[in-house]
C-alpha cells in the first residue's frame, strides 16, 4: 500500500508536532549562528499548514504538498519559508498526478525537493545549511527505494541520514545565509535548518511507519 493524500496529511501534522516541541531548541541553534528566529518561523508555518489542513484536507498526494508549500511560502518567512515552500512544491510536481506513492516515488519527491532549495539557496554541500541534511538524506532514500523498500522504510532511511547529516554541520564554517556573516565563528555549531529538516524527516517517517 503507497502513501496517499491522508498519509501525507498525517505527516504533516507529525511534523508540525515536532516542530512545536523543538521550537525552543531551533530558536536556541539559531541564536547561536544567526537571529533566533528559526523556531518560531517554522512553528508558525506549520500551524498555519495544519490549520489550512482542518479546513480543506486535499484529495491527492500532489494538491497536499502543494497545499503546504503555499502555506509555508506566505507564513514562515526568512530565507527558510521560501526554501522549504520550493521543497514542497518541486515534490508535488514530482509526484504528479500519482494517488499512491511507492518508495520509488517518495525517494523521487524528496530528490526533487532538494533540488529545488539547490535552485532556489544555490548551497552546495558543506556549506552548512538544511542541504548538509537533505543530500544525505536523498541519498539514503534512493539507495533503499531502489532496493524495493515502501516509502515508510524509504523515509526511516532519510531521516537517519539527515540526522547524521545535521549533526556534522557542527563542524563546518557556514558559507551561506546569515550564518556565513560569523565567518570562522559559525563552527562548533549545528545549523538550525539542517536540524528542523532532520526532525521533519524523522516525523514523516514515524508517521509513514505506524500506519504500515
Ligand atoms: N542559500 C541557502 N540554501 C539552503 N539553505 C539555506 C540557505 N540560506 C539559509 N538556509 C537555511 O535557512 C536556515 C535559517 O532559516 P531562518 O528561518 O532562521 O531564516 P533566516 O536566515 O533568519 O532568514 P532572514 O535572514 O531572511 O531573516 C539556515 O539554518 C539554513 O539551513
Ligand atoms: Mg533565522
Amino acid at each position: 500500500m503507497g502513501c496517499t493524500a491522508q498519509d501525507i496529511t498525517t505527516a504533516l501534522r507529525a511534523g508540525a508536532a515536532v516542530v512545536a516541541e523543538h521550537r525552543d531548541e531551533l530558536i536556541q541553534l539559531d541564536r547561536e549562528i544567526g537571529d533566533a528566529d528559526h523556531g518560531e518561523n517554522m512553528d508558525r508555518g506549520f500551524r498555519a499548514v495544519i490549520a489550512k489542513l482542518d479546513t480543506a484536507g486535499p484529495e491527492t498526494p500532489a494538491a497536499t504538498l502543494k497545499l503546504a508549500a503555499t502555506v509555508l511560502i506566505s507564513t514562515v518567512g526568512g530565507a527558510s519559508g521560501p526554501l522549504y515552500g520550493t521543497a514542497f512544491l518541486r515534490a508535488a510536481t514530482a509526484v504528479g498526478d500519482d494517488t499512491e506513492l511507492d518508495g520509488r516515488a517518495v525517494a523521487a519527491a524528496l530528490q526533487a525537493g532538494m533540488e529545488g532549495v539547490v535552485a532556489r539557496g544555490r548551497a552546495e554541500v558543506g556549506d552548512k545549511t538544511m542541504i548538509d541534511a537533505l543530500s544525505p538524506a536523498v541519498e539514503a532514500a534512493r539507495s533503499v527505494a531502489e532496493s524495493g523498500a515502501d516509502g515508510a522504510k524509504v523515509l526511516a532511511a532519510a531521516a537517519e541520514a539527515a540526522h547524521q547529516g545535521a549533526q556534522d554541520t557542527e563542524g563546518l564554517v557556514a558559507r551561506k545565509g546569515r550564518a556565513s556573516y560569523l565567518g570562522e565563528r559559525s563552527a562548533g555549531h549545528v545549523d538550525p535548518g539542517a536540524r528542523s529538516t532532520a526532525l521533519l524527516l524523522t516525523a514523516f517517517a514515524e508517521a509513514a511507519g505506524a500506519r504500515s
